[in-house]
Order: structure tokens, then sequence, then C-alpha cells
């Protein structure tokens, strides 16, 4: 892992020290911080580096599908159980499972979690005989589990047996000084992914990608450092290579706006864009409507909990446009 800030290395520090031992680990911090990297690792340092380290989005199955693929199921457990099948905690025996974000179990399944946690065993869906698994769990949330918890959405009890050594990945931003070396890291990867010599970023460049927020942190870094490789067909990386809102164009924020309506909006965003884009930028249509785009594609997408069919008919446009807008603007967290 790259990144040699103070906060960066209390996190190498802790995971050296958990992966010596058999603790259960909850790894939290915003999306594109680096939680997959981490739980890889923390096994790989592990005495059970030589067995299984087993994955498992629990966001992306529905509960029933979660229960199979985690637990496995019997034959004729359920309609399409046409076979028996193991299931994933069956898989990491001897290793490590990564649960990644767990904030989206479901409450029942948060109870068979629960023994497995406490008794290290559980039920095959459909089945009655018990197994039991000797495997390290590590756990990532992009969530606040207490806010779940307040929610009803979180059991309290599976929150604590989770949380035995919660390690925090900062964001980004909370780590400038990390952003360097990160984009030199990638640019190395994908000059070379890309069979071209690692070109120079220039020093403008460099500054605009040091004030930026990143709010899709190094996931969105790197996706803005492989689409500059690519643009800059060899030659030095410089801003317009850079996706616009990275570029000093300031998200604006809208008071009252003078002439009321929607047009009185527009009117606004617009001039307080132009100022903060200054007299002498360039490209000042592109930059104005990417940045208008961006946050219209964001808000939509949060307004349909970033399901994408919904938001691209929302939006009137086809799905496979709305996807491509997604990876340019880098709103991969804000989508499903
Ligand atoms: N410190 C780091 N050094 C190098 N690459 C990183 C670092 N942190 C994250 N990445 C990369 O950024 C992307 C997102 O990381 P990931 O572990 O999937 O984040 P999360 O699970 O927190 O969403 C991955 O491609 C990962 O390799
Ligand atoms: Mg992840």
């Amino acid at each position: 892992m790259i990144g040699d800030s103070a906060a960066m290395r209390e996190v190498y520090e802790l995971a050296r020290q958990v992966a010596g031992t058999s603790a259960t680990v909850l790894l939290t911090g915003e999306t594109g911080t680096g939680k997959e990297l981490v739980a890889r690792a923390i096994h790989e340092l592990s005495g059970r580096a030589s067995g299984p380290y087993i994955r498992v989005n629990c966001g992306a199955l529905s509960e029933s599908l979660l229960e199979s693929e985690l637990f496995g199921h019997v034959k004729g457990a359920f309609t399409s159980a046409f076979e028996s099948r193991t299931g994933r905690f069956e898989a990491a025996h001897g290793g490590t499972i990564f649960l990644d974000e767990i904030n989206s179990v479901s409450y029942k399944l948060q109870v068979k979690l629960l023994r497995v946690l406490q008794e290290h065993e559980f039920e095959r869906v459909g089945d009655t005989r018990t197994i039991t698994v000797d495997c390290r769990i590590v756990a990532a949330t992009n969530r606040d589990l207490l806010d779940e918890i307040d929610e009803g959405r979180f059991r309290e009890d599976l929150y604590y047996r989770l949380n035995v050594i919660p390690l925090y990945l900062p964001a980004l931003r909370e780590r400038p000084e990390d952003v360097s070396l990160l984009v030199e890291h990638f640019v190395r990867r994908f000059s070379k992914a890309n069979g071209v010599t690692p070109p120079q970023v220039t020093r403008e460049a460099q500054g605009f990608l040091e004030s930026y927020a990143w709010p899709g942190n190094v996931r969105e870094l790197e996706n803005y450092v492989e689409r500059a490789i690519v643009l800059s067909g060899g030659g030095p990386l410089s801003p317009d290579m850079f996706p616009p809102h990275v570029r000093g164009l300031a998200p604006v924020r809208i008071g009252r706006a003078r002439s009321g309506g929607l047009e009185g909006l527009c009117s606004e965003l617009v001039s307080q864009s132009l100022t903060a884009a200054g007299d002498d930028a360039e490209n000042v249509h592109e930059r104005v409507v990417s940045l208008v785009e961006r946050e219209l594609i964001q808000q939509v997408l949060r307004t349909c909990q970033g399901v994408q069919t919904k938001a691209a008919t929302r939006l009137g446009i086809n799905r496979n446009t709305l996807h491509k807008k997604i990876e340019d603007y880098a709103l991969q967290s804000d989508a499903r």
C-alpha cells in the first residue's frame, strides 16, 4: 500500500499488530480508502496466510442469495437448489473471510452471523446438521454502524462482536501529503500497462490534484490517472487531462437566486462558475457544463439510491450513456 502520512503509518502499524492474532477486525472508512487492501494484508501477514482468503460482498446479493452464499444449502432447500452447495464460511476454514459492506446484511441474517461469531457454528440452508468452522473474520462498513443501530437496522450485539478491533481508514483529504506518492504510483502502473514511458506530471496539474477534496478517495484518483495516461499519449500530464471539477472549478454554493425560478438559479450558477474559473480560464464551456452535469447526475443517483436504471430513466438518458458518465465523473461511489 502506498502512503507515508502519519495517519497511514498508524494503519500499517495496527494492521501488523492485529494480523498476528485471531481477533475480529472491523474496517471503517469512506469508499475507496483501501479497506479491501487492508483486509487482504491482514490475512497475508497472519499465521493463516497459507489458508484460504475469501471475500464476500454482502451488499451485492439479496438476502436469500447471501444466506446460501455464506452458509451453503442442501439439495431441495429452495426451488432452484438442484444440488447441495458448500458456503463461503466452509470455504474459508483455516483462513480468513472478509465480509465487505456488512452494513447491508439483513436483520435476520445478522442473527445467524452473530452465532458464527460467538460459537463458530451454523447450519446450511435447509439442513439440521451443525457445521463448525475455524475462520478469522474481517468485516468492512462504509456506513457508521452506530447510526444504523439507532435507525434499528443493525443489531447492537453483533456490532460489539464485530468491533473488537476497529481500524479506521482515513479519507484522502485527511492526508493530502499522500496524493503525490499515489499519483506517482498509478502513473507508473498505468504507463506500464499501456506500454508507454511514465510521463511527467506538470507542476500545475500536481497543484490541482493536491488541493482537490477526493470524495471517491484513492479509487477516484486511480481512475483519473488512468484516464490521463490514456489521453496524454506519452506527453506530460497537464491539467486539461483531468476532469474539470478537479482542475480548480470549486463547487458552487447557491444562495437565494436573484431573479427566482429555475432560470434565476441557472444564471446565478453560471456567473459564479465563471468567476470561479477566472478570466483567463480556457474551455469555459466544457468546464461549466461538466460541472453542472456531474452535480445533476450525482443528485439523481442519490435520490434513486444508486440504482442506475432508475436514474437513467429519471434523467432521460440511455443506461450505457449514464454508465460511461459515472466513470468519467468518478461517481462510482454514488452508483450501485
Ligand atoms: N494506500 C493505497 N495504495 C495503493 N492503492 C490503493 C490504496 N488505497 C486504495 N488503493 C486502491 O484504490 C482502490 C480502492 O481500494 P479498496 O480497497 O477497494 O477501497 P474500499 O474497499 O475502501 O472501497 C483499489 O483499486 C485499491 O487498489
Ligand atoms: Mg470496497
